[in-house]
């Protein structure tokens, strides 16, 4: 690592597995990372997972914390959000029909429904909807200073802070009066509104563009998808392994173990590569072939083990939602570049690109 710290790769998928699902001897406490975290100094040590914050945990916190969040996405609520999804996309490509192309459809699209998903989850109301996807983006944005970066965070927990107590005093038909209605503290429950955003945005917006692109690249592929809409629950999760877009986890070695023939000494970090263990041949034959119809069951995409994806049902339901009706709206939609053109994210913690020009045939 650049603090010179001993670090460890995996890329085989059992090994991963079976690590993942060891939280007793490999940690996911915030406070044992050695990541090179821009926001960083040198000899900087990062501090404990916040309040409400699941990932940086372990069990017992963990187990608390997960528990009284596990009934959020219950059939009501998915149905309720599912119904918002669906118009939220209609409206997006009615807009995006009147433009002219070339557009990027990372900023007209595929950003856009994750976000709006996560405002419609926490009833973030639709005149505050605009500062906080800014401030949103500033948190996330590998160029942002930390003064800029923190008074980004402290504006997001404020306002959200306001909004917990609100529902909590006067609860609404919404996620985020279950939310306030558990047994969790009011800074928990604004810490963990803050991780879903997060955990939320760039991930399905990356999901849906650089799934597009995946697609536009396969042409056979996208012919099948096209022809048969009902493909695409397995092609959503075929995508999900192909790109593996959250492609690394990170826990710490509580004590040695002997792994791959290997001893990982206690304190020595283990970096899970979810993306190559996906792409393990040994568990999915030819790996690099993109084959929507291969039912990759147990891919890595959303982790595994007590800290795998909560929201990755609702990931799944953008993404079924989202990219049947992009290719239903446009027939003749075609990437606007070379591959060479497209700039891919290179230094942030998700995988994808930063825009993804597109084009067709106007009516
Ligand atoms: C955790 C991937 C969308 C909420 C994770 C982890 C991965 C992941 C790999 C585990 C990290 C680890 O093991 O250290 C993805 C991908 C998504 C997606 C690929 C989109 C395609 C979402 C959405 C939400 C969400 C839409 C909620 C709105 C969470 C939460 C955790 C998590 C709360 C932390 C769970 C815990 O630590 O107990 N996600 N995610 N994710 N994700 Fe997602």
């Amino acid at each position: 690592m650049p603090d010179g710290h001993h670090a460890w790769i995996l890329t085989d998928y059992e090994l991963i597995r079976s690590v993942l699902a060891d939280h007793q001897r490999f940690s996911s406490r915030q406070e044992l990372w050695h990541l090179p975290f821009p926001f960083l100094g040198e000899g900087d040590t990062m501090p404990p997972a916040g309040p409400g914050d699941p990932s940086g945990i372990d069990p017992p916190d963990h187990t608390r914390l997960r528990r009284a969040v596990a009934g959020l996405f219950t059939v009501r609520r998915m149905r309720q959000l599912t119904e918002r999804i669906e118009k939220m996309t209609t409206r997006h490509l009615d807009a995006m029909e009147k433009l002219t192309p070339p557009v990027d459809l990372m900023k007209v699209f595929a950003e856009a429904i994750p976000y709006l998903t996560i405002c419609e989850l926490l009833a973030i109301p639709d005149d505050r909807r605009g500062e906080f996807h800014r401030q949103a983006r500033t948190v996330q944005s590998w160029d942002a200073g930390l003064e800029e970066r923190g008074a980004a965070i402290s504006g997001i927990q404020e306002f959200l802070t306001g909004l917990v107590a609100e529902k909590r005093a006067n609860p609404t038909d919404d996620m985020i009066s279950d939310l306030a209605a558990t047994e969790l503290a009011l800074d928990e429950v604004v810490g963990f509104c803050l991780y879903l955003l997060f955990a939320g945005m760039d991930t399905t917006a990356n999901m849906i563009a650089t799934g597009m692109w995946v697609l536009f690249s396969h042409p056979d592929q996208l012919a099948a998808l096209r022809e048969d809409p009902t493909l695409i629950n397995d092609a959503v999760e075929e995508l999900l392994r192909y790109l593996t877009v959250a492609d690394m986890s990170f826990r710490t070695a509580l004590e040695d173990v002997e792994l791959g023939g290997e001893i990982v000494k206690a304190g020595e970090t283990v970096v899970s590569s979810l993306a190559v263990g996906n792409r393990d041949p040994k568990k999915y034959p030819d790996p690099d072939r993109l084959d929507l119809r291969r039912r990759p069951t147990g891919h890595l995409a959303f982790s595994h083990g007590v800290h795998q994806c909560l929201g990755q049902q609702l990931a799944r339901t953008e993404m079924q939602v989202a990219i049947p009706a992009l290719l239903e709206r446009f027939p003749s939609l075609r990437l606007a570049a070379s591959d060479e053109e497209i700039s891919i994210r290179t230094r942030e913690n998700v995988y994808g690109v930063h825009s993804l020009p597109v084009s067709w045939e106007q009516a």
